[in-house]
């Protein structure tokens, strides 16, 4: 299993490209289902977890072809060979759920694993399953699958659903499976994430009619059926975070080409707080820190437009290194701070008590052998290995796979001292 050394950089300079989104792909590529005409995406990422979203569709019977380097997906479903979404795939990647609504609106018919639980929580499927019953459709579990059906095999028909929860994927689903069924849906407390707008917008590109995307309200007025489309992805919010806080982490400045801060107001105007510099460019952003000390600043986790929980493990690193206590705080998932103990192995001061941890800032890190245990856990101790001296070895970084493309190179090309190793 590969391992990425990374030694005390900094100041960084230079220009660091930010990808399509992650959380969007993997939304856009299950909608495709919903058509039997080509859909082609543009700006797709290039990630293990695309990757494995186009093995399952690819199990369905969808023609995935990758063009440009994996830059442009080519999706075809005009002829579907099953509704099963098989555990030895779905197990892999949660997002495997997003074929349920679309599969069922399109075949009347979804049978799909339950993706089960992950380093980050239980992540259980009943606000899918709600959501979905309020369109009609019958689901019930068995032997680990749900076996979902519309009603006579027909089309969904559409209805008005509340969810308990802003649920980003629940939100998805309905969104999906509402734009063929038979009349208007309407979905609250609906999860107001770029990602669910950016599909929004694919979805009308297909002729869809939605409207309300990106409020806590919204509306679909199913039709028949949904012609081919081709679609830009929405550039990657959470990895332009990521990559904002290298030079504040190791000082310097870098502009994140392609970064929109509209994206990413709060998590902007927390930076801000705590003494960083953002300026708006004609090609994205630049980020410097003003004083060579962050001030430490308080963070609580939640739903878009809130802090975006899949930040806080990188928010954390630099609070480990800033100057004063700062607390943050996970309202989204019930164990998302296992990256705290490995920041602890590098000399952090951490004390977690159940959803909340509070940082003391130390004056140096120190460089480690530590292991990554999901996606933005990883990426958040390259973060601190940036600022620790010494050098810091992350192991098991197929996670990292799974949301950054070319990391050791995009942070290479700034000045960071980074290399992975077999
Ligand atoms: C999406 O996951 C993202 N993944 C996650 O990003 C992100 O952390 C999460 O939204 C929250 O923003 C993708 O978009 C592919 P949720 P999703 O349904 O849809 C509970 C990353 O690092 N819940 O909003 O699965 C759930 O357990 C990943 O890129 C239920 O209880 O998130 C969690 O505690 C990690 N029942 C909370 O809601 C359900 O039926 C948020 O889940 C569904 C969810």
């Amino acid at each position: 299993m590969d391992s990425i050394v990374v030694e005390e950089s900094g100041p960084l300079n230079g220009k660091i490209p930010i990808a399509g989104a992650k959380n969007a792909c993997l939304t856009l590529m299950p909608a495709t289902l919903l058509s039997d005409e080509p859909v082609t995406l543009t700006n797709a990422p290039r990630l293990s977890d695309i990757g494995t979203m186009s093995l399952l569709l690819q199990s369905l019977g969808v023609e995935v072809e990758t063009l440009n380097e994996g830059l442009v997906l080519a999706l075809s479903s005009h002829a579907l060979k099953t509704t099963r979404a098989d555990y030895d795939i779905v197990r892999k990647m949660r997002a495997s759920n997003l074929v349920l609504g679309p599969l069922l609106a399109r075949a009347g018919e979804a049978i799909v694993s339950l993706p089960g639980g992950c380093a980050i929580g239980a992540r259980p499927m009943d606000l899918h399953i709600s959501a979905l019953r309020a369109l009609g459709a019958e689901i019930e579990l068995k032997d680990g699958y749900l076996h979902a059906m519309t009603p006579n095999k027909g089309r969904l028909v559409g209805g008005t659903h509340k969810l308990k929860f802003a649920s980003v994927g629940a939100t998805e689903n309905f969104i999906m499976a509402a734009c063929l069924a038979k009349g208007r849906s309407q979905l609250k407390n609906a999860a107001m994430e770029p990602e669910i707008v950016d599909l929004v917008k694919c979805l009308k590109s297909m002729g869809a009619n939605i409207s309300g995307e990106g409020t806590k309200t919204i509306t679909i007025n199913g039709v028949e059926k949904l012609q081919g489309a081709t679609h830009s992805v929405v550039m990657d919010r959470i990895e332009l975070g990521t990559y904002m806080l290298a030079p504040v982490i190791a000082g310097g400045e870098v502009e994140l080409v392609g970064g929109q801060m509209e994206l990413l107001e709060a998590f902007c105007n927390k930076l801000m707080e705590a003494g960083v510099e953002i300026s708006e460019t004609a090609n994205g952003l630049t980020v410097k820190r003003k004083l060579d000390k962050i001030n430490a600043v308080d963070v609580t986790t939640a739903v878009y437009p809130g802090f975006p929980t899949d930040l806080q493990a990188q928010m954390m690193a630099l609070m480990c290194t800033a100057s004063g206590v700062s607390t943050l705080e996970e309202t989204i998932f019930e164990n998302r701070f296992m990256h705290a103990p490995e920041l602890i192995r590098m000399g952090a001061q951490i004390d977690v008590q159940g959803g909340i941890a509070r940082v003391k800032g130390v004056q140096k890190l120190k460089g480690a052998q530590v292991m990554a245990t999901d996606l933005r856990a990883s990426v958040s101790l390259i973060l601190a290995g940036l600022a620790a001296q010494g050098k810091t070895r992350v192991s098991r970084v197929y996670h990292l796979d799974r949301g950054y493309e070319k990391l050791v190179e995009k942070l290479e090309n700034v000045g960071a001292k980074i290399e992975r190793v077999r």
